[in-house]
């Protein structure tokens, strides 16, 4: 069971009314989409998103009391414009999006997310499409290994654990989560004896980020998420590490310069100490919110 980050704060932050409509663009087990659905009926309407068809067909079993009030979408939301055309929808009242990889995605060991699983290599959000993390692993040059995980695990020893990796599948490919994690174990294992996380943490961040392109999903989901809120709509994103924090905070940033936005929240909201302990993956989350002004 997916355990929502942060249901309360961002279900009242989305400021919801009876008949309103709404976009849940990360809808991952329905959490979220079920407080929602509660708040806006009657008469309300939720467009839920997910890239990941097991994720949605999860939501709809849990969702489907609500009826015709939910309508599921298998896409990227990086294609909101085009969803919300399709559904005839002209304007919507709150966006919602909580983004990364739920827990099932991350114990489903199948899907290759997780350091502490040996699964095959896969990290795709959308496993019918796109390269996998195998293809970068083993099929890119060793420079551009480095790169992405300078630029999207920020990892120091970035040059070093691209080398290892480079070494290693030049003996053989490297097929599993497991052998990649202790590639980069060998390669900054004893760098990491004094810190909490695995040595591998920041390097698979990187690969699942550059899989998914995970950062320019978001700026676009983003940019058109904002226009399409009505005035005084709100939009609520809860982030789990500082790469995406930083698209939405600029983002939002910038947009308020244009008087297109207020933002509500000048620092981000993070979970009280009570859901850290309860669901350790909610720690690192940070949530930001900020309302469309009427032009
Ligand atoms: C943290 S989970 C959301 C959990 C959900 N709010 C709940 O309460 O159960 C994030 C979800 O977003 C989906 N996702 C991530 N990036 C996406 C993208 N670019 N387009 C569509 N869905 C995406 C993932 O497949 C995952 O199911």
């Amino acid at each position: 069971m997916h355990q929502s980050v942060l249901l309360n704060k961002a279900v009242s932050y989305l400021n919801l009314r009876k008949g309103a409509v709404v976009v849940d663009a990360t809808v991952g087990g329905g959490g979220h989409s079920e407080e929602i659905l509660k708040s806006i009926l009657p008469g309300g309407r939720v467009i839920g998103i997910d890239a990941d068809l097991e994720a949605l067909a999860i939501a709809r079993d849990r969702l489907k009391s609500f009826g015709g009030s939910f309508t599921p979408v298998n896409d990227n939301f990086r294609n909101i414009d085009r969803i919300l055309k399709i559904q005839n929808i002209k304007n919507v009242d709150a966006v919602l999006l909580d983004i990364g990889i739920s827990s099932y995605q991350l114990d489903d060991a199948s899907r290759g997310f997780s350091i502490r699983s040996d699964a095959s290599l896969d990290m795709r959000m959308d496993r019918s499409s796109g390269i996998t993390a195998y293809d970068v692993v083993n099929k890119y040059k060793e420079e551009k290994l480095s790169e992405i995980i300078e630029n999207f695990g920020e990892e120091r020893f970035h040059n070093r654990i691209a080398r290892f990796i480079k070494d290693a599948r030049e003996r053989k490919a490297i097929e599993t989560t497991g052998e990649l994690a202790e590639i980069v174990k060998m390669a900054v294992g004893y760098k990491y004896r004094n810190l909490k996380i695995h040595p591998a943490t920041r390097t698979f961040q990187a690969i699942r980020i550059f899989v998914n392109d995970e950062l320019g999903a978001l700026e676009e989901a983003l940019k058109s998420a904002i226009f399409w809120l009505k005035p005084g709509g709100r939009i609520v994103v809860i982030s789990f590490h500082s790469l995406e924090d930083r698209i939405v905070k600029n983002m939002f940033k910038g947009y308020s310069k244009l008087s297109v936005l207020k933002i509500i929240t000048k620092k981000p909201l993070i979970p009280e100490r009570e859901e850290v302990i309860n669901n350790p993956r909610s720690r690192s989350a940070k949530l930001r919110v900020a309302e469309r002004i009427e032009q």
